[in-house]
């Protein structure tokens, strides 16, 4: 199990939003294939596995075999077939797997018809480490809205930009290039309307290919410079959120350009993200990327809205009390309130210190 749970990972870049899955055939100790789910519309990991067992002429043993996935098999049509059909096709002696599926769609059916065509279920097996991979998947089930990864660089005094609003590049070339993954990681991207304004960011994974995720671009007062590249780059869906009373002119304008335009109460926008990220969880968003600034880190914070940081500390330093810090917002009173971080990771990029884990 502990091995389906590493090669799941393999797919973490590429699976969003569903989530990722590892699986290893095993005969008296002796593995006969391993598979895991490469891409979104690809084979699930318990058919990858199957074919790797029958390209290494393993066919005839399955029967006696057990099959360990990293998540409860699917028992539901979706854009490939069920993965418990495909296990009581070569009539697996056992399944084991880790984490029970919180998918309504498909809980509890693939055990289900496994069970009834006499194939042996056990479930919960190393389950804690099989819910660590899964946490963003478990939590968008849960809670209906994405898990949310607040992503900052800094420098060794703790400021996001000088005080000018220069920030190119706090970080290196090593580091950025990690943030791609995690670009290629989630399903959409947000950052706070002063960093469209400042930056003029394009939001893309570097190299632009494969999956684009979804670029959120806030703007409740309407004032961003209808100049910014995002709004002439079309590659990968864009939702422009404004507030109700927005001008027609400047919606129509959006959608030429091929925006979708959601138009929030501006109380609602003022005081809590929370209904944003509601409505990004029914449109399938799974897991945002919040790439700064300060403001919009704080405002989210504050609503208790962060699941994951991911913090890089470059040893530069910046000065000036005029220069931001990476979170902004109302913060806490008391050192007992602190946000800490948990399943920490820390790791280094030439320079640069990673800081990464999970509130
Ligand atoms: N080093 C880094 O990692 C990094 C990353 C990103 C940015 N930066 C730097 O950070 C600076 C910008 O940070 P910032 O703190 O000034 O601004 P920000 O967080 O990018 O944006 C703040 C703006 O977002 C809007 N906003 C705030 N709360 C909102 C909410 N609840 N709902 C909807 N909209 C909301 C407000 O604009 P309206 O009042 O118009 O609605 C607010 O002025 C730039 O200089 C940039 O270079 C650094």
């Amino acid at each position: 199990m502990a091995l389906a749970i590493r090669l799941a990972q393999r797919g973490i870049e590429k699976v969003s939003p569903n989530p990722p899955v590892g699986a290893v055939i095993v005969l008296r100790g002796q593995i006969l294939g391993q598979g895991w789910h490469k891409k979104v519309g690809g084979p699930h990991a318990e058919v990858e596995a199957i074919r790797s067992a029958i390209r290494a002429g393993h066919q005839n043993k399955l029967k006696k075999a057990d099959i360990y996935v990293s998540l409860e098999p699917c028992g539901h049509q979706g854009r490939t077939p069920p993965c418990s059909a495909a296990i009581i096709q070569e009539s697996f002696r056992r399944v084991i797997y880790s984490v029970p599926d919180p998918n309504p769609e498909t809980r509890g059916k693939g055990p289900r018809a496994m069970r009834k065509k006499g194939i042996e279920v056990i479930s919960n097996f190393l389950r804690t480490e099989g819910e660590e991979l899964l946490a963003p998947y478990l939590f968008f089930h849960r809670e209906g809205r994405p898990w949310v990864l607040s992503k900052w660089a800094m420098s060794l005094d703790g400021k996001i930009s000088t005080r000018t609003g220069d920030s190119k590049w706090i970080s290196n070339e090593r580091s950025r290039k990690f943030v791609q993954s995690l670009r290629r990681r989630v399903d959409a991207i947000l950052v706070g309307t002063e960093t469209y304004a400042k930056d003029d960011p394009l939001l893309l994974p570097r190299p632009p290919r494969g999956r684009f995720p979804l670029r959120v671009i806030l703007d409740r007062q309407g004032r961003l410079s209808r100049k910014l590249q995002i709004f002439s780059d079309a590659r990968g869906p864009r939702i422009y959120v404004t507030a109700k009373e927005a001008s027609a002119a400047r919606v129509r304008w959006m959608e030429q350009q091929g925006l979708e335009v959601w138009k929030l109460s501006a109380k609602e926008q003022r005081f809590n993200l929370g209904p944003l990220l509601k409505r990004l969880g029914k449109r399938g968003i799974t897991q945002i990327l919040v790439e700064g600034g300060a403001e919009i880190h704080g405002a989210l914070l504050d609503r208790g809205l962060v699941n994951e940081v991911a913090a890089f500390i470059a040893p530069k330093i910046i000065g000036g009390e005029a220069a931001p810090s990476p979170v902004g917002g109302n913060g806490v009173l008391k050192m007992a309130q602190v946000h800490s971080l948990k399943s920490l990771n820390i790791k280094r990029f030439g320079e640069d210190v990673l800081v990464h884990g999970r509130l």
